[in-house]
């Protein structure tokens, strides 16, 4: 299926038209920051008369190491608005993703499950898919990076880069694990920074501050695989000459292909001066081999992106679009990347750079985006926050986040944060309370008149938002959707506070005011309507409940040209109920124990998946062993046992929820670990004064830990 057929707008054989020198046309959209696309080249054989664009939209692919979370949703929700802007906009769009395969991480970790990667990968892809999904991302095709297309493209553009004698190939001194047998890739080794001397930094680059590096310049070394002192080895590797690409890069990255505070970080580097690309990696390596070499394997980033074109092509071949059309040097289609901050060097330096000599075309923009937190904070599975897809999913409506994320795009940079109660208070009172609420007061009204609009509507209420539609197109076309979002719900506000005051259930109980009520809910349904249409973006499935409701076709922007009048409408039904605050917190909980952590690997772990803790903060925690003296089952408790504890200096009390696991008798007389310095707490049954250490999922599958023999009890724990 074709992405522009999705949401064909129909006419309406009952409607009200509005001068459509109101509305937008796509042309008068077709800027970045002022900086004006050259709409010539649109209008080409690759462009339809009605200056229609033809759009390839990709969101970075996530690696097939991992389950999807709040991050990848961050980007996915915020591409897939753009997408369905778009296409609402009646340009043909294509949104195309795939997992990234390949590395030493799938390798690895295949290993760690005893499997193969081509198993493992496949095993995620349908995991990610169906996450996707369930969020309403709307991707044309989700491919992987491990296909034939992919391997042949990566074959053509290296040959190519080799044909424009762009690949330097040179002896190389990389860390070699001697315990595990393998080269290290960078991910897999962790030292101190040698620019700023931060410590635990990954091989290529700093999370402190910025520096780039080759694994070779980190301060002591370690690997993170065998926790064994890497030696350095010898090999060959190949390199993209990038070095020579310092001047076209320093002009594309200004082209209008990149947010100015996007294109200023960049020109950091390109006045420090650009090095030489690796693009090999010696096997063992899951990858793709480099043709005419030995044992030499594509650097994952080779063929990452060029997965994009691999995936364009496989969705060309289902559907018979043209791929050259997209991507030949003078194509007038667009490209459009979507990605997070921390890879924008690989598609706004190299990707560039390798297309060009390739002979193929750039891309139009690079959308760059911040990282997201959580209550102020990284991403944490201490504190639950390290939310997967699937978590959150059996807990909340994706309509939630997609409408949160929703309200804090905008096309910068800066971080994130997802505030948890923000989050419940903000959708509540935005979607249910103002939204929702305008037609489920008007709609009863309706009804009661037999479910037909009043033949007129010709409130300035609805002319005022139409008039708007221009505004709110150019904030979702630069990406500043939470922009667009304020000034919906200012006109929320004023649709509510025309109802308010026209009360039309005060009318309802008048004689001879049939004709009012209907007129004041027609206009109010009219401006639900009008609301609808700027809100489908980020709420499909509450735009499709709405059509049932209104009982028109899919809207599409050009709907905003006229009103809904002399219509029959039909029964409302509830379009979105509220959070719940409860599914918050379940939520919250279920991301902090194991069971429901990643189904896959979560190696090598980005920075945010560890919450580390400094030494002192280890050492405010009094550890002590202890001697379990008594263990006794406590009357009306279904899970305490209670525990009575030498610590060498004095007993404690301590109820401890391990009854499943243990038998009381079982118990009594040997050494386990405390913590000594918990706050007293009282308890139904007693106040409990410290706490045991266990570890397992819980239930029956608790395991007390207890200390090598010769230890006594109230020795410290260090
Ligand atoms: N596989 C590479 C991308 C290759 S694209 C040719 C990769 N994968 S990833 O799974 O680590 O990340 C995928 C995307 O998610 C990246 O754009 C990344 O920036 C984004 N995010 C990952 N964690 C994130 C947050 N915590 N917040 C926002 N986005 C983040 O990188
Ligand atoms: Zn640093």
């Amino acid at each position: 299926m074709q992405a522009s057929a999705r949401d064909t707008p129909s006419p309406q054989p009952n409607a009200v038209y509005l001068p459509l020198s109101r509305f937008p046309t796509s042309d008068s959209l077709g800027s970045f920051n002022g900086a004006p696309f050259p709409m010539s080249d649109r209008m080409s054989e690759t462009s339809n008369s009605l200056g229609l664009r033809r759009i390839l939209v990709t969101s970075a692919l996530p690696n097939a190491n991992g389950s999807i979370h709040l991050g990848h949703l961050l980007e996915h929700i915020q591409t897939d608005i753009w997408v369905r802007f778009q296409r609402m906009r009646g340009h043909e769009c294509v949104y195309i993703c795939a997992d990234d395969t390949h590395g030493a991480a799938t390798m690895l970790r295949a290993e760690e499950l005893d499997t193969t990667p081509e198993a493992l990968i496949d095993e995620v892809r349908l995991e990610h898919e169906r996450d996707f999904k369930d969020f309403l991302i709307s991707h044309d095709n989700y491919y992987s990076t491990h296909s034939e297309e992919n391997r042949e493209f990566s074959s053509l553009i290296y040959e190519r880069l080799k044909d424009a004698d762009k690949i330097r190939t040179r002896e190389v001194e990389q860390l070699y694990d001697p315990e595990r047998t393998i080269f290290l890739a960078d991910r897999f080794i962790v030292g101190g920074c040698p620019r700023c001397k931060s410590e635990g930094q990954y091989g290529d680059n700093c999370e402190v501050c910025g520096a780039t590096y080759d694994a070779t310049d980190l301060i002591n070394p370690v690997s993170k695989i065998s926790g064994a002192v890497p030696e350095l080895r010898t090999s060959t590797h190949f390199f993209f000459a990038l070095s020579e690409f310092n001047s076209f890069l320093q002009s594309w990255t200004r082209s209008g292909t990149l947010h100015d505070q996007v294109a200023n970080k960049l020109a950091e580097w390109l006045d420090e001066g650009l090095q030489d690309w690796d693009i090999s990696r010696d096997a063992p390596y899951f990858g793709f081999e480099i043709p005419g070499e030995e044992n030499k394997f594509f650097y994952v980033w080779l063929d990452a992106p060029i997965g994009y074109m691999a995936s364009f092509k496989n969705y060309c071949d289902q559907v018979g679009l043209d791929f050259d059309a997209w991507w030949q040097p003078d194509s007038t289609c667009e490209v459009h990347h979507f990605i997070g901050k921390d890879i924008i060097n690989f598609h706004a330096l190299f990707w560039p750079a390798m297309l060009k000599t390739a002979g193929f075309r750039t891309p139009t923009r690079v959308h760059a985006h911040g990282f997201i937190t959580v209550d102020g904070q990284k991403m944490s599975k201490s504190r639950g926050t390290f939310i997967n897809a699937r978590t959150y999913l059996d807990h909340l409506a994706p309509e939630y986040l997609r409408y949160y994320f929703a309200t804090k795009l905008s096309d910068s940079i800066d971080d994130l944060d997802m505030n948890l109660e923000d989050f419940v208070q903000r959708v509540n009172s935005d979607l249910v309370g103002k939204v929702v609420n305008i037609a489920s007061r008007c709609a009863g009204f309706v009804k009661k008149q037999g479910g037909h609009l009043a033949p007129t509507c010709d409130n300035p209420l609805n002319t005022g938002f139409v008039s708007q539609a221009n505004v709110i197109a150019e904030a979702y076309e630069a990406g500043n959707v939470g922009k667009a979002i304020r000034q919906i719900m200012a006109m929320a506000d004023q649709a509510n506070q025309f109802i308010a005051d026209a009360a039309p259930w005060q009318m309802a109980k008048e004689e001879g005011k049939e004709a009012d009520v209907l007129s004041v809910c027609t206009d109010g349904i009219n401006a639900f309507r009008i609301l609808v249409i700027f809100l489908k973006p980020i709420l499909p499935s509450l735009a499709e409940k709405s059509e049932t409701f209104l009982n028109v076709p899919p809207l599409s922007w050009s709907d905003l040209d006229h009103l809904l009048v002399d219509h029959k409408i039909n029964k409302f039904k509830p379009l979105m109920s509220r959070i719940e605050q409860k599914d918050v917190d379940a939520m919250i909980s279920a991301g902090k124990s194991p069971a429901k952590e990643m189904h896959v690997a979560d190696s090598p772990v980005k920075d945010e998946d560890v919450d580390t803790i400094e030494f002192d903060d280890f050492a405010k925690v009094d550890l002590r062993v202890a001697k379990i003296v008594a263990a006794e089952h406590v009357d009306g408790a279904d899970k305490l046992l209670r525990l009575t504890l030498d610590l060498g200096a004095g007993q404690r009390q301590v109820f401890a929820g391990i009854k499943a696991a243990y038998q009381p008798e079982d118990l009594a007389g040997r050494l386990t670990v405390m913590v000594a310095n918990l706050a007293p707490r009282k308890m139904r049954f007693g106040v409990s004064e410290g706490m045991v250490l266990a570890a397992g999922p819980g239930g029956k599958d608790l395991f007390l830990l207890s200390p090598d023999s010769g230890a006594e009890p109230g020795m410290e724990v260090k």
